[in-house]
């Protein structure tokens, strides 16, 4: 595949977002893709909207209606998806983008002016239609995604891909919000000002249909413009493994694990319930005598709070165990999926549903963050495959099954005294069915993958709410390099203040135990084997000992000076040693460690993770820490990365098994932006040769 060469300025980090959007090809393939993103949720709500509509009045015809759409919707890529690769690949690639977005804008507009010539009599042949009209666009969105996802590394340099690839994710599924949005404006303007229309007044939905339609065709008038794109067709050769071959292999390996095990079923878990309730929206207002405004405002509601839990997930509660995290968002997501079958107000409906995309977009992110974590690098790329193929899935099954249960359950009347009759329908119920299902997959994940046993949850909540966030220097620049033994601390800690020094700053390279006089005798006592054992608890206060004496003697001042501080071991050490390796109380452990250092935390803390196994094997000698038993180990590596999981804006795990100038790579490339703080050494010789700039 030719790389080809992009000229505009790259000044921007790798990662950064604004930095990938300012090249200009890329730019207009990413409004293609919003536009034709946006017209896909549009489509789906227009599509349902107009089914339930074409059925009549009928509870059941409507929900089967609905089913039919969304059944029809997730087939092609059940039954095609290899196939659409293959056409994908062998395809001109512009013109397979431009001729997609154009086909899919004749289809869209084609409903309306189909069931306008068939008029009433025809309801039954243009709900036909609209199912002819749901496979065909999905098979063309089938062959559209794949190519423009082989078209993005021809317009964006390598290094800027992933950036790239996460804001296509965050477009293709962020443009629901608008598109909820302008369904519920284009659909209440049109029921207010349809009169106005005469004979012509067009259905609410038509207008939608047709403002659906127009998204794809500026899609494709904008990627005509896109010459960059190289002529021919994309022949990416590798190997474009079915569906059902990544799940039936992806579950081989994700079942091993007792947590990526639990993560996966949880994050599935979470999907499903929302596609209950997208699956079940229309009818459920139509319930609760709303109409299709309502039904985008509610579309909207899910997320909107999905939108707002992905972002917000990571700030919150910070502290808290992730893993606890993820369990109580998942069951609360499911307490509250309960809540919604059992109220009868449009209002509290839609808030409701908000706090359940809520709570189901911080499990997802949780779920997504610690899969990365726990899942080995060689096969991570699998398992992301594995998981978003049994969303693919699950999605299909759920979207169809859900109105499809509805309807077959109908609408009753129960009549428990002379005085109540209780009322339910099939969507109520559905819902409920739903919410046990979320709630005991919450609760068997919390349990399965506590990492807190014996501190009560409530305490846990109200430690992560009041305890102090840690103090941060306003000034230089603190990082600490941590890791299990064996991770290449060391040599990472002098490759990183070497090109610091390099880059102009006064860089301060220190350790724990054992960077101050006294805190050398501490490290003899502490590691020397002859101390032989001593009492968890002594030796919890020797390291507290070392790390006050280091923070007040050499950290701080140097901080002050503006310098940078990079420290091997710092406070999670002793909260991964002494607390999850001796398993001395965790609350004990970290009291004493925020006294110790008087609450002072790095700006970054780089995790150097690699398995006790392979980290053990690097060295000979053997230390009274380094003698201690595999487990040992496997705890203060689960510990360290909980820690990391827990504030990813604080944190970054780096895979240490690599070789060392790959690793220093990408720490470098995290330290980077930190470094305004951090006042360049010239200027800071200049002022301490000046007296009176030194003794302020
Ligand atoms: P190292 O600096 O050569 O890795 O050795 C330090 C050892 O001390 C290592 O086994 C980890 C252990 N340690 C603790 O147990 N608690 C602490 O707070 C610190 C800083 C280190």
């Amino acid at each position: 595949m030719s790389q080809r060469s992009v000229p505009e300025d790259l000044s921007a980090p790798a990662h950064s977002l604004a930095g990938v959007l300012r090249l200009r090809a890329f730019r207009r393939l990413w409004i293609g893709l919003g536009l034709s993103s946006l017209g896909d949720w549009l489509g789906l709500l227009a599509l349902t909207a107009f089914a339930g509509e074409l059925a009549g009045e009928g509870y059941a015809e409507q929900n089967f209606a609905i089913a039919g759409v969304l059944f029809l919707r997730v087939l092609p890529a059940v039954v095609i998806g290899p196939l659409a690769g293959y056409v994908a690949d062998r395809l001109d690639r512009r013109w397979n983008l431009i001729v997609g977005d154009v086909l899919r804008f004749l289809l869209f507009a084609s409903i309306p002016v189909v069931t306008a010539m068939l008029g009433s009599d025809g309801r039954g042949q243009a709900l036909a239609w609209v199912y002819v009209v749901t496979v065909l666009v999905e098979a063309i969105s089938l062959v559209w995604l794949p190519t423009k996802d082989a078209t993005v590394p021809n317009l964006v340099p390598r290094e800027r891909l992933e950036a790239a690839n996460q804001l296509s994710l965050a477009t293709t599924y962020g443009s629901a919000l608008p598109a909820a949005g302008i369904f519920t404006l284009l659909t209440s303007w049109t029921q207010n000002l349809g009169s106005l229309f005469g004979p012509f007044e067009p259905s609410p939905v038509d207008v939608a249909l047709y403002f659906n339609a127009l998204s794809y065709l500026v899609s494709g008038l904008v990627i005509a413009t896109l010459h960059e794109i190289p002529k021919g067709s994309s022949v990416s050769e590798e190997d474009r493994t079915s569906l059902w071959r990544t799940i039936v292999e992806g579950w081989a390996f994700v079942s091993r694990t007792k947590l990526v095990r639990g993560l996966v079923i949880g994050i599935v878990g979470a999907f499903a319930a929302g596609g209950v309730v997208v699956g079940l929206a229309r009818v459920f207002v139509g319930d609760l005598g709303g109409g299709d405004p309502a039904y985008g405002i509610l579309f909207g509601a899910v997320f909107a709070g999905l939108a707002a839990g992905m972002w917000l997930g990571p700030r919150l509660l910070r502290g808290l165990s992730r893993r606890r995290l993820f369990g109580i968002s998942l069951t609360a997501a499911g307490a509250l999926l309960a809540g919604l079958a059992l109220l009868q107000d449009l209002v509290l409906v839609t808030l409701l549903t908000l706090v359940i995309g809520f709570c189901a977009g911080i499990a997802w992110i949780t779920g997504y963050t610690l899969l990365g974590l726990e899942v080995a690098d060689n096969v991570r790329g699998r398992t992301f495959a594995f998981v978003q193929s049994m969303i693919r899935l699950v999605l299909a099954l759920v979207l169809a099954a859900a109105p499809a249960l509805a309807g077959l359950i109908g609408t009753h009347s129960l009549r428990v005294n002379a005085d109540l009759t209780v009322n339910y329908t099939g969507a109520s119920i559905t819902f409920l069915l739903a919410a046990v299902v979320l709630a005991a997959v919450g609760v068997s994940a919390y349990r399965q993958m506590d990492d807190r046993r014996g501190v009560p949850l409530h305490r846990d909540v109200i430690r992560a709410l009041t305890t102090s966030p840690g103090i941060y220097a306003h000034q230089g620049v603190f990082i600490a390099l941590e890791g299990g033994e064996g991770a290449g601390k060391s040599t990472q800690a002098r490759m990183l203040a070497r090109w610091l020094e390099d880059e102009g700053y006064e860089v301060v390279l220190t350790r724990e135990p054992g960077a101050t006089e006294v805190g050398t005798r501490l490290r003899d006592i502490l590691l020397d084997p002859r101390t032989g054992a001593l009492s968890p608890r002594t030796e919890a206060l020797l390291y507290a000992a070392d790390k006050a004496e280091h923070v007040d003697a050499e950290i701080v001042p140097a901080l002050r000076r503006g310098a940078v501080v990079v420290t091997d071991r710092f406070v999670d050490s002793t909260l991964a040693y002494q607390g999850a390796g001796r398993q001395l109380r965790a609350e004990d452990v970290e009291r004493l460690a925020r006294w110790s250092t008087a609450d002072l935390r790095p700006h970054l803390t780089v995790v150097l993770d690699v398995p006790p196994t392979v980290g053990l094997g690097r060295f000979e000698g053997s230390d009274r820490l380094e003698a201690e038993p595999l487990h040992f180990h496997e705890r203060v590596r689960t510990s360290f990365l909980a820690l990391a999981a827990s504030d990813a804006e604080h944190y970054t795990v780096v895979d240490a098994s690599r070789v060392p100038e790959q690793i220093a790579a990408e720490v470098r490339a995290r330290v980077q932006p930190l470094l305004f703080r951090a006042r360049p050494r010239d200027r800071h010789a200049e002022q301490s040769a000046d007296p009176q700039g030194a003794n302020p």
